[in-house]
C-alpha cells in the first residue's frame, strides 16, 4: 500500500508553478535592460559629452543589465555586485555563459556588499528596481551613496530608480498578465511612522498554481527630496530627476479623469510638478 502511494506521487504531473523558474519570470516581468541601456547611453552622452563605456550594476541579481550593457558595444565593460551567490550563479549560467564567447572577460561579477566591493572606476553606476531601499536609515543610505561616488570616474554619474505616488503607500495588489503567467505585485504593509514597507512578488499560472512570495522586499520607501539631500551630502555635485511619461490606456479617453494611465517607458527631465500621480517611476541621476 505504501509503495503504491509513493508511485502515485511520483507520477503526479507537476504544476506550472513547479515547472517555472522564478528568476526567469522576474526578468521577463520587471526588467527592460535594452531600454535601460538606451536611457543610460543617451543621458551620459547628453550630460558628459562623451560615450559611456563602463557600467557598474549594484544589486545586480542575475546581472541581466550588466550583460546587456556589454553586448551593446564590443568596447563596453561592466561589473555586477550582489550579496547573493546563488542568484549570481543563476545569472552566470543563464545570462552570461550563452554569450561568453562574445563577452570575453568584459564582465566581472563580485559577490559582496555594494558598500564594500572594490572595482576599477566606472562611467555609470546604477541601482535598479529600488534595491537601495534596503538601507533604512539616513546613515546607511548615505554610506552607500558615498561608496557609489567613490567607485565613479571623475565625470561619472549614478543612476537610481524610485517609485512613488498616492498608491505607493496603500495596501494593494496589482496584477499584470504576461505571456504564460500573471505577475502580481503585493504591497502587504506600509508604516507611515517610518515609511517601512513589505512587498512581495507572486506569479500565477493558468492551471491555478502560484509561486507565492517568489520574492519579498523589506524596504524603506524613500522620497525624492530625501534622496536628493543624501546624494548631495554624500558629495555628488547635482541631482536630476527624470520622470516616466504616462498615457491613457488604449480604451480610455486621455481627458477623462478616471482614465487608466500606464507608463510609456519614456522619461523626461522635470524640475516643477504641481500634482501627484497614483503611481510614478523616476530615475534619479546624480553627477559626481
Ligand atoms: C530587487 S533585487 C534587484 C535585482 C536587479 N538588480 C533588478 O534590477 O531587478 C535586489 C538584489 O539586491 C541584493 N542585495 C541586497 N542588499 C545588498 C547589499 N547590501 N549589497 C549587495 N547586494 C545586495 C539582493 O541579493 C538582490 O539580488
Amino acid at each position: 500500500m505504501r509503495h503504491k502511494k509513493k508511485q502515485n506521487r511520483m507520477h503526479r504531473p507537476k504544476t506550472m508553478a513547479q515547472e517555472a523558474d522564478r528568476h526567469e519570470l522576474y526578468q521577463r516581468a520587471v526588467q527592460s535592460p535594452d531600454a535601460d541601456v538606451e536611457f543610460f547611453t543617451d543621458r551620459f552622452e547628453q550630460l558628459r559629452n562623451r560615450p559611456a563605456l563602463r557600467l557598474r550594476e549594484d544589486f545586480c541579481g542575475t546581472a541581466l543589465l550588466a550583460t546587456t550593457w556589454c553586448m551593446s558595444d564590443p568596447e563596453r565593460t561592466a561589473v555586477g555586485v550582489d550579496l547573493d551567490g546563488a542568484t549570481l550563479g543563476w545569472g552566470r549560467e543563464r545570462n552570461i555563459d550563452p554569450v561568453r564567447e562574445e563577452l570575453g572577460d568584459r564582465l566581472e561579477l563580485i559577490e559582496g556588499d555594494v558598500r564594500e566591493a572594490e572595482a576599477a572606476p566606472v562611467d555609470i553606476t546604477c541601482a535598479m528596481n529600488f534595491s537601495y531601499c534596503v538601507f533604512t536609515t539616513r546613515e546607511a543610505l548615505r554610506g552607500y551613496f558615498e561608496a557609489a561616488r567613490r567607485g565613479l570616474k571623475e565625470d561619472g554619474i549614478f543612476i537610481a530608480e524610485l517609485y512613488g505616488g498616492t498608491e505607493a503607500i496603500d495596501i494593494l495588489e496589482e496584477e499584470r498578465e504576461l505571456d504564460g503567467f500573471t505577475y502580481v505585485w503585493d504591497q502587504e504593509r506600509y508604516n507611515p511612522l517610518d515609511h517601512s514597507t513589505t512587498c512581495h512578488i507572486h506569479f500565477d499560472f493558468d492551471d491555478g498554481s502560484r509561486i507565492e512570495k517568489a520574492f519579498t522586499y523589506e524596504w524603506r520607501l524613500w522620497t525624492i527630496p530625501e534622496l536628493r539631500e543624501l546624494l548631495l551630502e554624500a558629495g555628488f555635485a547635482d541631482v536630476r530627476v527624470f520622470w516616466e511619461e504616462v498615457e491613457a490606456d488604449e480604451d480610455d479617453d486621455e481627458d477623462d479623469e478616471d482614465a487608466m494611465m500606464s507608463g510609456t517607458g519614456e522619461y523626461v527631465e522635470v524640475t516643477e510638478l504641481d500634482e501627484n500621480q497614483e503611481s510614478w517611476l523616476v530615475y534619479l541621476v546624480a553627477l559626481a
